[in-house]
């Protein structure tokens, strides 16, 4: 007896245009040649970058996407499938992995691909939102995408495949992922443990054979799960230093020259030859003492116990770059002790709407006074706020980054502070994490500074010692006299 065909077999069914999608995306058969095809004509022409010119891979990018592509699909001979990459600053490391994650996706059907970047901002602006921009500056790319959803950082596509952002900074988020491939971008900048402990088991859990690993990062940290897989057997390795970058035009030979002069040695040697040192990286906070004093759990607070305070101010770190963010953080003064009430931070905001938060914390909160980084930026805001407030009981201060000195001593009272006990912060995770991005670092002459890590935030640590310095103004410590005394001189000669 003949069944009764319940469903048309697929071949006599006219397909829909996802199901036609899915096969041709499952048909694709990867061969050498095509791999060549895909990383020389496919990327130039198919991934546009936000200037609207595709994206040609540097001839060193393109042979490690060419190795991993290969392992990928069995068309290596063995390697482990791990990959550890140690490069300059600025040699095209995010790109490169952001565009791996994204063959590999388009590729691979149902690939669970997983990219961790220390912070949130590095997953989401760096990664993130780069395979999102060539997914939809690409129409027919597009047409592959199920769906995005940018608060989770995560990309999900037709024919299964899905890449989430991770940020290593909330490291319970991290747990209940599974991956196929593991991208690790600075891993340099990871705790070791976490990486260990949190990351790796999201490959581990898989049982295929074709699990990728990559970790990435600047030579920087010698504590470090990258230092690790650097000098272990099982990872295979690459390189990638300056003069890499330069030939292929991502950096130009002056500007190598120009921060040459503005590194020691050891600095250049990580961040542009891509070598181990040891640069000195002891923490400029207590960090024991910080975790014992993180423990205000956060509230909002009414007028009345506003007024309780002898004295509240805030401090304003206002964000230099694009990608930075402006912090603004709330103390209060009670006898002897200092309490942060509060904090706040935004990003890619204009000047003026800087200003206007700024006001209306500063009225919401009852400060006396509003200490205001007048570096760059800031310059501007401090005046108009100046100007704006004049007469309305809120003395506006502004403060220099840019004088060494000055600098120095403003991190060094609110280290001060914490280590006496006079100052108590806030039960928060992303506060108390913050304090890691300050280090000690010798001069040359044997004098302290500090130094900020550039993959730690660090805006509402800045915030913080800003309005501790609003404690300070009228006051003259002995060294804002010989400042002083130093701009005196300076402009008389
Ligand atoms: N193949 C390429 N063609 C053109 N531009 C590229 C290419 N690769 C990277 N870039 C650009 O060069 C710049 C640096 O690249 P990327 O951010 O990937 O470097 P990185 O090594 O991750 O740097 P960082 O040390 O800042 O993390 C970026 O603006 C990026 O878009
Ligand atoms: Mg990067």
């Amino acid at each position: 007896m003949r069944m009764a065909m319940a469903y048309p077999p697929i071949y006599l069914r006219k397909l829909s245009d996802k199901e036609k999608l899915v096969k041709r995306m499952t048909m694709i058969r990867i061969t050498e040649t095509r791999i060549e095809k895909i990383l020389n004509e496919w990327v130039g022409k198919n991934l546009i970058k936000g200037d609207g010119k595709g994206l040609n891979l540097t001839e060193y990018q393109k042979n490690i996407a060419r190795d991993v592509l290969l392992r990928a699909f069995g068309l290596d001979r063995g390697g482990s499938g791990k990959y550890c990459i140690i490069s300059c600053t600025r040699g095209g490391k995010t790109e490169l992995v952001s565009v791996l994650g994204l063959l590999l996706a388009l590729l691979r059907p149902a690939t669970q691909i997983v990219i961790i970047a220390p912070i949130y901002r590095q997953a989401i602006e760096g990664i993130f939102e780069r395979i999102d921009g060539y997914l939809w500056r690409n129409k027919k790319l597009w047409k592959a995408v199920r769906r995005i959803q940018r608060h989770n950082g995560r990309i999900e596509l037709k024919n299964g495949s899905k890449i989430l952002c991770l940020s290593a900074t909330n490291p319970e988020g991290l747990l209940g992922y599974g991956a196929d491939v593991l991208i690790v971008d600075e891993a340099g900048s990871i705790p070791r443990d976490i990486i260990k402990q949190r990351i790796l088991r999201m490959v581990m859990t898989k049982k295929e054979t074709k699990n990728l690993l990559f970790t990435i990062g600047t030579p920087h940290n010698r504590d470090s799960y990258l230092f690790d897989a650097w000098n272990g057997e099982d990872f295979t390795k690459y390189r990638i230093v300056w003069r890499d970058a330069v030939r292929e035009g991502l950096m130009n030979e002056d500007e190598i020259n120009f921060v040459r002069k503005q590194l020691s040695e050891d600095e250049f040697a990580v961040w542009y030859e891509a070598q181990w040192r040891d640069l000195s990286e002891d923490d400029f906070f207590d960090m024991a003492r910080v975790r014992e004093k993180c423990i205000i759990e956060k509230k909002s607070y009414d007028k009345e116990s506003l007024s309780a305070f002898d004295e509240i101010t805030l401090g304003c770190d206002i964000a230099r770059y694009g990608t930075s963010k402006s912090a603004i953080a709330i103390v209060g003064k009670l006898g002897e002790n200092f309490y942060l009430i509060d904090y706040r931070t935004v990003s890619k905001k204009g000047l003026s709407w800087i200003l206007g938060w700024l006001e209306s914390t500063a009225k919401r909160f009852r400060a006396s006074k509003v200490v205001i980084d007048e570096t760059g930026l800031g310059a501007g805001v401090c005046d108009v706020l100046k100007e704006r407030l004049v007469g309305k009981d809120i003395e506006v201060i502004g403060f220099n980054f840019a004088k060494r000195k000055e600098r120095f001593n403003l991190y060094d009272r609110l280290k001060y502070e914490l280590e006496e006990g006079n100052l108590y912060l806030l039960k928060d995770e992303k506060l108390r994490q913050q304090f890691n991005a300050f280090k000690v670092k010798y001069r040359a002459d044997g004098t302290k500074d500090v130094e900020k890590l550039r993959n730690i935030e660090s805006d509402i640590i800045d915030g913080l010692a800003l309005a501790l310095h609003g404690f300070n103004s009228g006051k003259c410590s002995v060294a804002e006299f010989m400042l002083d005394l130093d701009v005196v001189l300076s402009m008389g000669a």
